[in-house]
Order: C-alpha cells, then sequence, then structure tokens
C-alpha cells in the first residue's frame, strides 16, 4: 500500500522531468502547460502539489484554493511569481532549482555584452535596410564590466568577462565569502560611476523593484550600457528610454522586458522574449532537478496522501 500524490504541471517542463515523475510509485502526474489563471483556480483543489514556472502566477487566490496543497516548487530560480508569504502561512513548502539555469543565464548575458559592445541592434537595422557596412562599436577587451548582484549567475558572468580580459567589479548587499580572482567589490556608487557596462543579477523583491530608475541612470558613467537578464520589474522602462534619449545610457538589451515595452523598436535597444534559462540542458537540470525534490517533500510528509493498495 502506498500514499497516492496528485501533482500538477501547470508551466512547460522538461519531458525527460516529467516521466521521472511519472515513474514514482503513487505519483498521479497531469500536466496543463497553458492553463489560464481562472482554470487554475477550478482545478486546483484536487492537487497535493503544484510545479510551475514563472508563467504561472501562484496568487494568495490560488494557494487559498489549494485545500491540499503541500508543496508547489519552482523549475527555476525566482520566486517572485509566488506569494511566498500566502505560501508560508498556509504551511505550503515552497522550493526552487536555483541552480540549475545560472550557466544559461551567464551565457545570454555574455552573448548580450558582445551584442552592446558591437552595436548590434542599429547593424541589424542597417542589414534589413541594406546600408553599407560601417564600424560598428568597440571591444569588450579593457573595458570594465559592472555586476550588480554577486551570485550563482553573477559569478559566473565574472569568469567570462575575466577570460575576456574584461576588468570587472561587482556589488551585492549580501558580502560573498569569496570571489574570483580579479573580481572587485565596490560600493554602488563607485560601480555605477566606473562601469562601462552593468549587468543586473538580483532577484525581484519589494525593496528591489525599480532598483533601476531615474537617479540610478544619472549615476551610471555617460556612455554606458545597461543589461537585464533578470526581471522586468527591477527596471523603470521610462527612465531608460529617457536615458537613451538624452545619450546618458549608450545601449540597453533585456531578455524581460515589461508587456508593450516603451523600448520596444528602440533603436539602440535589443529586446528579448525570455530565453534566458530556456536551453534544452538548462530545462532538462531544472525540471529533474524540481521534480525530484517536489517528490521527496511529498513522501517525507506523505502521510496526508490519499491511500492506495
Ligand atoms: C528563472 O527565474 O529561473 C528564470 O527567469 C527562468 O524563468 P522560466 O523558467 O520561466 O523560463
Amino acid at each position: 500500500m502506498h500514499s497516492i500524490f496528485k501533482i500538477l504541471i501547470s508551466d512547460p517542463l522538461h519531458p525527460d522531468a516529467i516521466a521521472w515523475l511519472r515513474q514514482q510509485p503513487g505519483a498521479h502526474v497531469i500536466v496543463h502547460a497553458d492553463i489560464s489563471q481562472e482554470d487554475l483556480l477550478k482545478i486546483i483543489s484536487d492537487y497535493d502539489a503544484l510545479i510551475v514556472r514563472s508563467r504561472t502566477k501562484v496568487t494568495a487566490e490560488v494557494i487559498a484554493a489549494g485545500k491540499r496543497l503541500k508543496v508547489i516548487g519552482r523549475a527555476g530560480t525566482g520566486l517572485d511569481n509566488i506569494d511566498l508569504p500566502a505560501a508560508q502561512k498556509a504551511k505550503i513548502t515552497v522550493l526552487n532549482a536555483p541552480g540549475a539555469n545560472a550557466n544559461a543565464v551567464a551565457e545570454l548575458t555574455l552573448g548580450l555584452m558582445i551584442a552592446l559592445a558591437r552595436d548590434f541592434p542599429q547593424a541589424i537595422q542597417a542589414a534589413r535596410a541594406g546600408a553599407k557596412v560601417k564600424a560598428y562599436g568597440s571591444e569588450l577587451a579593457g573595458k570594465t564590466l559592472g555586476l550588480i548582484g554577486y551570485g550563482r549567475i553573477g559569478r559566473r558572468v565574472a569568469r567570462f568577462a575575466l577570460a575576456l580580459d574584461m576588468r570587472v567589479q561587482a556589488y551585492d548587499i549580501i558580502t560573498p565569502e569569496q570571489t574570483e580572482m580579479g573580481v572587485q567589490l565596490v560600493s554602488l556608487e563607485e560601480l555605477l560611476a566606473g562601469s562601462d557596462m552593468v549587468s543586473l543579477h538580483i532577484p525581484l523583491t519589494p525593496e528591489t523593484r525599480r532598483f533601476v530608475h531615474a537617479p540610478f541612470l544619472e549615476r551610471l558613467k555617460v556612455g554606458a550600457s545597461l543589461i537585464n537578464t533578470a526581471r522586468a520589474d527591477l527596471v523603470d522602462e521610462e527612465a531608460v528610454l529617457q536615458a537613451l534619449q538624452q545619450g546618458r545610457l549608450r545601449s540597453y538589451a533585456t531578455d524581460v522586458a515589461r508587456e508593450n515595452s516603451v523600448l520596444l523598436g528602440h533603436p539602440r535597444v535589443l529586446l528579448l522574449p525570455h530565453i534566458g534559462a530556456s536551453t534544452e540542458e538548462a530545462q532538462r537540470r531544472a525540471g529533474l532537478e524540481i521534480t525530484e525534490r517536489v517528490w521527496q517533500s511529498l513522501i517525507a510528509g506523505g502521510a496526508t496522501g490519499s491511500s492506495s493498495a
């Protein structure tokens, strides 16, 4: 006899992870990878566990409707789409897979650094218009990269940048025990004044919302570029637009723009549709890690699952 656990997967998850979960004795797995918020509210009361990425919004309403919910698993890093205080109040365990996609996001950041240094947005426009080749951009070697956030992703980006002979400085509210050799820990003020390129690698929390706003951009070295592969709401896009128009900001690249972004189509903006973690490798790692963690958590607290012979 073993407990039966009903698990809902409400975002696209790697097939190997779904297959692994389905093989566990007592796991009843349902996949609704594009379920609407309305439908989620209707069916969540049937489930012991919910596995999501960033599309599903696990609001206080969803948590209240999830009468049987014991575990919420996030196949990735950011937990900003989950109402953590509501989950804590309802005694629901929230798990994520924070390291699983760090390399994918760091590699994308490196790509965006090169793309901005070489003025890809303007070069692509010129190519589309059939314009003659002009000299575009500058080199990264010898320039200074400023990392805001020195966690798993920030550290990996630092290693890539050092390999390109860049100078790297980092700012974090948590002082890391160790830094990569050659990385200088600095104040935010120093970082903004001394970086040719600044990249954001911090989570979205009530404290970091609109971290990049007009005063931040005014303190930035004139002509610097900014990269955001973290979260849209870290950045006041109107302020970024103004800084671009004033020529203070040379260019901006983001993998996490707001819906109907005011920056869409700007000639010095590179905008991607949140593909940072969407590599085969990262999705497989994140999927397998989270399904295993969710499953372990369910069976560890298993007594409340329904029983079957
Ligand atoms: C994350 O927080 O893990 C990344 O932003 C990826 O989000 P995604 O799983 O929705 O692509």
